[in-house]
C-alpha cells in the first residue's frame, strides 16, 4: 500500500500537529459536479453505487477537480436497508421511496442480518479499487448511516421534514423499535469494519436526523448504537459521528470515544468546543447554502470561522452536505481559503 502523501486528516482526527486544518466537504461526490451529472445521464442510481468503477470515479471527481483533502466513497446510506432485505428505489427529483416500510415487531423480525461480503462486497471492491486509484494521495473515508437515521427511512418510506411516523413507531412500539436499530447496528458493525478492511481510513456515520429527536430521545433511540458503533470499530479505522442538530449532546457523543465531532452550523463553535472537551477533533460547520455568496464572503467567512475553530484538532467542512446548485468555482473558493490558511497563520 503506497505511503500517503497527504494526511491531514488523519493527523487532525489523532490531534497530532498539522500546518493547517485538512478540508473536505459532506456529500462532496455527486451532486454539484457537472462530470458527475453526465454519468448521471447514463446510468441509474444504484448502478452507479453497485459498479466499482463508476462509485470510484466519482469518488476521485472531487479530489481533481476541487482539491479536497479526503475522499468519501461514492454510496448511499440506504443500501444497508436494501442489504437488510427491504425495497429501496431512489425517484428522480423526489428521493428515496421504500415501498412496503416497516410497520410492526413481525416486519422487523423478518429483516435479513445479511453476510456483508454477499450483499455489500460491491462497496468493498469499490473502497479497494478507490484505493488504488487515489494510490495514496489523500485518505480515504467510508461511511453508514446512523441506526437512528436508518430506521426513520426504513419506517417512514420516504424523506419527510418531520419523520413523524417514525417517532410514532418508537413511541407506540418502543420494543419492536430497539429490536430493529440492535439489528441495524450490528449489520453497520460488520459492515463499517468491512470497509476498514477494504481500505476506509476513517469511517463517518450519518445521524443526519438526530435532531429530530428530544435530547433525552436522542439518548433513548440514537445515542446508545451509535456508541456500540464506535466502541467495536475503532480499533480498525478511525471514526468521526455526525449527528446533525444534536448539538445538546455533545458531550455525551464525545464520550463514545469518537475521534471525531461533526457539527452543524447553528452552535458556535466556542460553545462546541465548551461541550465536546479537550479530547476530540471537531468537524463543520459552513452554512451549505453559504456557498451561494459571492466568493469574497465565502474567503471571509471561511476566515472567520477558522478563527473560530482555531487551527489544531480541527477539521473545515460544511455543517451538512453540499447543496446540488453551488457553482464548482465557488465550492473550490471554500477549499482554497482553509488551504490558504497555512500561508496566513492565524
Ligand atoms: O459525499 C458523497 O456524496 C458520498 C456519497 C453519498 C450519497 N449519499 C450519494 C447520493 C453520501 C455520503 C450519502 C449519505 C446520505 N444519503 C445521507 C446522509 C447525509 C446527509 O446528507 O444527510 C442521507 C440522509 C441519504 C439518503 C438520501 N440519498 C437522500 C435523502 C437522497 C435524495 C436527495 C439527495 O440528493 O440527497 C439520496 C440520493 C443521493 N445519494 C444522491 C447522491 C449523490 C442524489 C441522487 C442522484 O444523484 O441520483
Amino acid at each position: 500500500m503506497s505511503q500517503l502523501k497527504n494526511d491531514l486528516l488523519l493527523k487532525a482526527l489523532k490531534g497530532e500537529a498539522v500546518p493547517r486544518p485538512p478540508v473536505w466537504m459532506m456529500r462532496q461526490a455527486g451532486r454539484y459536479l457537472p462530470d458527475y451529472q453526465k454519468l448521471k445521464a447514463r446510468y441509474s442510481f444504484f448502478e452507479r453505487c453497485r459498479t466499482p468503477e463508476l462509485a470510484t470515479e466519482i469518488t476521485l471527481q472531487p479530489i481533481d477537480q476541487v482539491g479536497v483533502d479526503a475522499a468519501i466513497i461514492f454510496s448511499d446510506i440506504l443500501v444497508v436497508p436494501q442489504a437488510m432485505g427491504m425495497e429501496v428505489q431512489m425517484v428522480e427529483g423526489k428521493g428515496p421511496l421504500l415501498p412496503e416500510p416497516i410497520k410492526n415487531i413481525h416486519d422487523v423480525d423478518r429483516l435479513i442480518s445479511p453476510d456483508v461480503n454477499e450483499s455489500l462486497g460491491y462497496v468493498f471492491d469499490a473502497l479497494r479499487l478507490t484505493k488504488r486509484e487515489l494510490n495514496g494521495r489523500v485518505p480515504l473515508i467510508g461511511f453508514a448511516g446512523a441506526p437512528w437515521t436508518l430506521l426513520c427511512y426504513m419506517v417512514q418510506g420516504k424523506g419527510s421534514k418531520t419523520f413523524d411516523e417514525a417517532k410514532a413507531f418508537c413511541y407506540q412500539q418502543p420494543e419492536a423499535a430497539h429490536q430493529l436499530l440492535q439489528s441495524i447496528t450490528d449489520t453497520t458493525i460488520r459492515y463499517l469494519s468491512g470497509q476498514a478492511e477494504a481500505g476506509a481510513d476513517v469511517v463517518q456515520i450519518f445521524d443526519s436526523w438526530g435532531g429530530l429527536l428530544s435530547p433525552e430521545d436522542f439518548e433513548t433511540f440514537s445515542l446508545p448504537y451509535i456508541a456500540q458503533i464506535v466502541n467495536a470499530v475503532r480499533e480498525k479505522c478511525l471514526t468521526i459521528v455526525f449527528a446533525k442538530g444534536a448539538w445538546h449532546s455533545l458531550e455525551a457523543m464525545a464520550a463514545t470515544g469518537t475521534n471525531g465531532l461533526g457539527i452543524d452550523w447553528c452552535i458556535r463553535p466556542e460553545l462546541a468546543r465548551q461541550m465536546a472537551g479537550r479530547n476530540v477533533t471537531l468537524q463543520g460547520n459552513f452554512d451549505p447554502a453559504k456557498l451561494l455568496s459571492p466568493i469574497p464572503e465565502i474567503q471571509k467567512s471561511v476566515r472567520t470561522m477558522l478563527k473560530q475553530f482555531g487551527m489544531q484538532r480541527y477539521i473545515a467542512n460544511l455543517g451538512h452536505g453540499i447543496l446540488p446548485n453551488v457553482p464548482v468555482d465557488h465550492a473550490r473558493a471554500f477549499v482554497d481559503a482553509v488551504k490558504e490558511s497555512e500561508a496566513v497563520s492565524i
